[in-house]
């Protein structure tokens, strides 16, 4: 594919150095256009040996090929990160006064904007205005993150790390349309990974869930617009995605109270955390060791079912209203193959919308692509394609949003 990557004169342009050899690494054919600020932080040299093509910043380099027109034309996907207020403005507004300007302009592909400037400038009403104009247009805008900025000050308007950046562009690659914002002003709870039920101060029992899935679906839902609450069990090194609250929790209990807390007043709940069915009846306060105490067994104890309890607790007119997703890692096996298990889990669980993997084999754990089958309480079942994490959360999202009050 032939990707443009903006670069606008922002500190964070740093961090289009990584995008860019993200997008060459997974084979992609990739043009750099920085602004001319841009470049007072990264010299061409270096997008030109990243991307292995010429850059330029204005409109009158190699004027017989017009690439002022052409690049734009022939992308299938236009990313900008940094996107500045002053290039957003300038884009909003139509300008073509550099050479990216104009590529904008002439681009019909997904064109996603990696937002990063300080935050009275992403707060300021003109720059909200230009990035409704943008969303209007068609373009993805990404929520920034929230964290440190330049210098001493934090808040949002921090560019979203490449690895997120890259994952949306490659969403939008897959999906080939823009991001709805269907979920602006909906509350959403995400849980992810593992939970860990401890043994001794240094042992657990824990499960193989990297937290990928789960992550993914917080992700997607907040740069669609909702305001996301991530409950995360252990993950493997995940980056905590732009712009949603990151709860950290370690054991099923910890995630039970922790998910019975953000459900009140939320309109959808997306159980993705592998969390543990037992733990073992006692924790010892010191270290377990070889010799004279050797323990032969651990006792187990059974965890309570946080998804099944928010469905009872929405019976009870608790949580009227809630949507409830469940997730289910499935195997066949001698009673059925995945799907019959499938179908009695969500009838069991009571939920509205069951995620199925099947599990095995180098599937669904700890690996970056997933498929599979999304059944509802209402009969309808659904094949997930193969794709990214970010893809199956985006069809999930997609299923989720007409049964949110
Ligand atoms: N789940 C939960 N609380 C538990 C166990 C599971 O909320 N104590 C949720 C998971 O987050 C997931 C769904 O229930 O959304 C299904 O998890 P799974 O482990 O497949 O279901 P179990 O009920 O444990 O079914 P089984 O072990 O019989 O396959």
């Amino acid at each position: 594919m032939r990707i443009v990557v903006g670069v606008g004169g922002g500190i964070a342009a740093y961090k289009a150095c990584s995008l860019v050899r993200k997008f060459t690494e997974t084979g992609h054919d990739v043009r750099v256009i920085p602004t001319e600020s841009a470049l007072q932080f990264v010299g061409k040299a270096t997008f030109e040996a990243l991307s292995g093509n010429p850059v330029h910043t204005g409109v009158f380099a190699d004027v017989p090929e017009v690439p002022h027109v052409r690049i734009g034309q022939e992308a299938d996907l236009v990313v900008i990160a940094p996107a500045t207020a002053d290039l957003m403005a300038r884009a909003a507004s139509g300008r073509a006064d550099d050479l990216l300007t104009a590529t904008l302009l002439t681009a019909r592909c997904p064109v996603v904007f990696a937002p990063a400037m300080h935050t009275e400038m992403w707060e300021h009403p003109a720059t909200i205005a230009n990035v409704a104009t943008l969303r209007a247009h068609g373009s993805t805008v990404m929520e920034p993150a929230s964290g440190r900025l330049t210098g001493a000050d934090t808040g949002p308007g921090r560019l979203p790390e490449p690895e997120e950046i890259f994952a949306l562009a490659s969403l939008l690659l897959e999906r080939s349309d823009a991001l709805p914002r269907d979920l602006e002003g909906r509350r959403v709870v995400v849980s992810a990974g593992g939970t860990r039920e401890p043994l001794d101060p240094v042992r657990f029992l824990g499960n193989r869930s990297s937290g990928k899935q789960g992550y993914a679906m917080a992700r997607v839902a907040a740069q669609r617009g909702a305001q996301v609450t991530l409950i995360a069990g252990n993950t493997i090194g995940l980056e905590p995605p732009a712009a949603v609250e990151v709860v950290h929790v370690t054991t099923a209990e910890q995630m039970g109270t922790a998910v019975d807390k953000h459900s009140v007043g939320a309109d959808a709940v997306i159980m993705a955390a592998a969390v543990a069915d037992f733990r073992p009846v006692n924790v010892a306060a010191a270290k377990i060791k070889k010799g004279a105490h050797e323990p032969n067994s651990i006792e187990l104890t059974k965890n309570r079912d946080i998804l099944a309890g928010l469905v009872q607790a929405r019976r009870d007119g608790h949580l009227a209203g809630l949507a409830i997703v469940g997730f289910a890692a499935e195997t066949g096996d001698e009673h059925g193959d995945v799907l019959t298990h499938a179908r009695a889990k969500l009838a069991r669980k009571g939920c509205d919308l069951l995620v199925v993997n099947a599990v095995g084999e180098g599937k669904a754990f700890e690996v970056d692509n997933n498929d599979g089958w999304l059944l509802g309480a209402d009969g309808t079942e659904q094949s997930l394609d193969h794709g990214s994490k970010a893809l199956l959360a985006s069809r999930v999202l997609d299923a989720l949003g007409p049964l949110l009050r």
